[in-house]
């Protein structure tokens, strides 16, 4: 990856994958940016909509194009798949987003790309899985956005109980991303004080946790059933985890990672504290779990591994 030069191609232009963009040019991330979809009207209409806010921003080539661009591409970010609908779970989306997935996968291999993976269509857990059985990539260079936003989501959650700033709340939301994640509160920290001393001191019960919990595995229902999909929140995980990537930062990221061995699971993806860096995962970083968490992390593994294996069938 060279310092001075990266590109990422976008595959995917839909709500998401736009988002994304906007969130890069923003950020001033990355010089090229190529964007692939089948709707060629859409990439070639934000490509120009996109270039305009570069003035304000930082320069960058912003322009549409096929599969071959991958080639020499630094990242590939991979939004392509169809959305949940109103009361859809990510799971019931398998099916035709793992079609999409093979569809969108072999091309870009044939370009010869040879950069990190990033995945971000659900059910991300197991589409992140699937492309690195179709690639035959390294583990290490597929990564999913995993619980990255889900963390997000309880950081921000905590943030308001506790009246203080979410960016200091250390807090992992880990496993699906999906009904089956759980927040990994007994090593939760705000200020390096664990999160379950600073309950006890300010009355907050377990139930409360445990509402908050839920409250934030079921947040991404609440925005669809008002606007019709999310977007925004996971745009900005993904703009996070690409800059972790492209500026080297060996940064520790809730994101989809391969598991071997860790939690006692093996050849599946799953939300868990990452080293994220140029070269992809440089290491899980597995969690203590205490009982209630490790049979969260059991059954929400059993629900993935079934999908998974039937999937890739
Ligand atoms: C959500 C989508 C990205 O959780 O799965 O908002």
């Amino acid at each position: 990856m060279s310092k001075n030069h990266q590109k990422v191609v976008l595959v995917g232009d839909g709500a998401v994958g736009s988002s994304y963009a906007y969130a890069m040019v923003q950020q001033g991330l990355a010089e090229e940016l190529a964007i692939v979809d089948i709707v060629k009207k859409r990439t070639e209409g934000d490509a120009l909509d996109l270039e305009d806010a570069t003035v304000f921003t930082a320069p960058k080539q912003i322009y549409s194009a096929d599969y071959d661009t991958c080639k020499d591409a630094d990242l590939v970010v991979i939004t392509a798949g169809a959305p949940q609908k109103p009361g859809e779970t990510r799971l019931q989306l398998v099916d035709k987003n793992l079609k999409i997935m093979k569809s969108v996968v072999e091309p870009i291999v044939k370009s010869g790309f040879n950069g990190i993976f990033l995945i971000a269509a659900n059910p991300v857990d197991i589409l992140t899985y699937a492309v690195q059985k179709l690639s035959g990539f390294p583990k290490n260079k597929v990564i999913g956005s995993g619980t990255s936003l889900d963390s997000s989501r309880l950081r921000i959650a905590l943030a308001k109980l506790f009246h203080v700033d979410p960016r200091d709340v250390a807090a992992n939301i880990v496993a699906e991303h999906g009904d089956s994640e759980f927040a990994a509160y007994s090593t939760a920290t705000i200020g390096g004080k664990p999160l379950l001393d600073i309950a006890k001191e300010n009355n907050v019960s377990m139930d409360q946790l445990l509402k908050i919990e839920d409250d934030v595995r079921n947040k991404a229902y609440e925005i669809i059933n008002r606007k019709g999909a999310t977007y925004y929140g996971v745009a900005t995980c993904l703009m996070r985890i690409s800059r972790a990537i492209l500026r080297d930062e060996h940064a520790v990221l809730p994101v989809g990672a391969p598991m071997n061995g860790e939690y006692g699971i093996n050849d599946l993806y799953i939300g868990t504290p990452a080293v994220v860096s140029a070269n992809g995962i440089d290491k899980v970083i597995e969690l203590p779990l205490d009982d209630r968490e490790k049979k969260a992390m059991d059954a929400s593994a059993a629900a993935l591994e079934k999908v998974a294996k039937d999937g890739m069938a």
